[in-house]
């Protein structure tokens, strides 16, 4: 049977690794999996329904009934639907980024998530962000990339971000909040954020997106993967 390649990004949060595999799956007409959406939209239905992050079970069962579809045309933005309703936009707030990153420490919860993830690798590639992606869900990947950069830079891309949204944004409890999250995302025990043995890390800290993108351009160049061009 044939392999359906797939490339994945890792990372903290704010590294850059959405517009990166973005980037990527539009160079390649591949496919796009952003795992976070799948554990923001378990978020924003534990805060619709009232449910308490302490309470595992009803966690679960939220994970496993999700109802959660993804519209993607290769090129353009997906749109994601919690329960028949595009909620794009609500699951962009810091909130859901938040309870995102509490629900994701339960193991339970993650396995709840793992085949909706593996689903996502169809004809003819998959480009998948998260996390876990090449340590995890998708171990057999054909390029693992791991994007780092350092907290300050981070909370300095999310206050410009911020800013031309419009939106007052403070550094420093900004670069707090990243750094809770971090520490949440690395030190849980299972699917910690770790770089995969075999992946290959960039800190963008000094790099534009253009370098980044280039340098895996490069990868993929080397591994001789090819971009399905029937679009
Ligand atoms: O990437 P994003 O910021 O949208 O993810 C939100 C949260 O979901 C992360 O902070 C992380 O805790 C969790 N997550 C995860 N595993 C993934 C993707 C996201 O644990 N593969």
């Amino acid at each position: 049977m044939k392999t359906i390649p797939v490339i994945t990004v890792d990372g903290p949060s704010g590294v850059g690794k959405g517009t990166t595999a973005s980037l990527l799956s539009n160079h390649l007409g591949w496919h796009l999996l952003d795992s976070g959406a799948i554990y923001r939209a378990l978020a924003l239905k534990v805060l619709n329904t009232d449910a308490e992050t302490s309470d595992i079970d009803t966690l679960v069962e939220l994970a496993k009934n999700l109802e959660l579809r993804f519209e993607s045309i290769i090129g353009e933005p997906t749109l994601v639907y919690l329960d028949g309703e595009c909620v794009n936009h609500d699951l962009r707030q810091e909130s859901c980024g938040n309870i995102a990153s509490i629900v994701a420490v339960i193991p339970e919860v993650r396995a709840a998530l793992l085949q909706r993830q593996k689903d996502f690798r169809v004809e003819p590639g998959l480009v998948a962000d998260g996390r876990d992606m090449g340590t995890v869900v998708f171990t057999d990947a054909q390029i693992k990339i791991y994007l780092t950069a350092s907290a300050k830079e981070r909370a300095k891309r999310r206050y410009k971000q911020l800013k031309n949204k419009g939106v007052d944004g403070n550094i420093r409890a900004l670069e707090k909040e990243i750094g809770a999250r971090d520490a949440r995302d690395s030190n849980r025990k299972v699917s910690p954020l770790v770089p995969a043995d075999d992946a290959i890390v960039i800190d963008t800290s000094d790099l534009s997106i253009n370098e980044v993108f280039q340098l895996c351009i490069e990868m993929i160049d080397k591994a001789g993967l090819k971009a399905n061009l029937e679009r």
